[in-house]
């Protein structure tokens, strides 16, 4: 029996052809999946990226309860417009701590991969509170409920631990300060600030909602998106060293 009268098994039977079907498939995605997980260079190293803050944690919470995703992606394509509106293209190494990743595909409004630091926390607070107010023709909806909410931070300290099991490099130190640097960040000249700076480089520590009175989830959202895109210094970072 030749090779090809052996083929007739699978031309006669359409489970046996399906289950080699299913074998010859798996094989491609294997050789193409499988090494993803033993490369380094899968997620290369960037100066600059860092876990977030407490604050900047709790923040991102609200980002994902609000859904705020179902209309804005957190990732700049590597295509002229997108770099051209946004800014320099994202990298994979700035998502690796978001769980869950946040790049999304619906763009309703803009991406918001590097928006932190295009707008005044006072914009931040106004356009959440009302977007109508700064920007006339917007259809996003208003938020005004996170100014007078009161940040519930109590599971922040479990949070950071299941963001550890899942490959965050939390430290137990980091952990345990996890209250004091949610006050230091949101008070402007609060004594821990500069011990927030040292576990958590290039994080901004000022009244995010412009009242000093309360810790609120405006501080925690504002925090957030004034930190979104802000890790990496492009001027520095070089694309070519790291074009494999
Ligand atoms: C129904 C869709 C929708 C939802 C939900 C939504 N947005 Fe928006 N957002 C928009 C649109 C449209 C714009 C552009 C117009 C404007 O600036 O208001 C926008 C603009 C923005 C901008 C300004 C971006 C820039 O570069 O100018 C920020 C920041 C922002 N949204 C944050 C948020 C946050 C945070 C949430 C969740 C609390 C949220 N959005 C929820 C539709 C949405």
């Amino acid at each position: 029996m030749s090779v090809w009268a052996k083929h007739q098994v699978f031309e006669k039977n359409s489970i046996i052809l399906l289950v080699g079907i299913l074998i010859v498939v798996a094989i491609g995605g294997l050789v193409e999946i499988a090494p993803l997980y033993y490369l380094k260079s899968t997620i290369e190293k960037v100066d600059g990226v860092r876990p977030y803050t407490p604050l900047e944690l709790a923040g991102r919470n609200i980002y994902v309860r609000e859904g705020c995703y179902n209309c804005h992606s957190q990732m700049i394509r590597p295509l002229r417009d997108e770099v051209e509106r946004y800014g320099a293209y994202s990298l994979a190494a700035e998502s690796m701590y978001d769980h869950p990743f946040q790049w999304g595909s619906k763009r309703t409004g803009p991406d918001l991969a590097r928006v932190g630091g295009k707008y005044s926390d006072e914009w931040q607070r106004a356009h959440l509170v009302n977007p109508r107010a700064v920007v006339p023709t917007s259809i996003m909806p208003g938020y005004p409920f996170l100014a007078k909410t009161t940040l519930n931070a109590t599971h922040i300290q479990e949070d950071m631990r299941v963001q550890k099991l899942l490959g965050t490099p939390y430290t137990d130190e980091m952990i345990a300060k996890a209250g004091t640097d949610i006050v230091a960040q949101a008070t402007p000249d609060d004594a821990g600030a500069a011990d927030l700076a040292k576990r958590y480089p290039k994080s901004i520590a000022r009244d995010f909602d412009g009242n000093a009175g309360a810790i609120t989830e405006m501080d925690a959202l504002i925090a957030y998106l004034q930190m979104l895109g802000t890790l990496v210094d492009f001027k520095t970072y070089d694309r070519k060293a790291n074009v494999r």
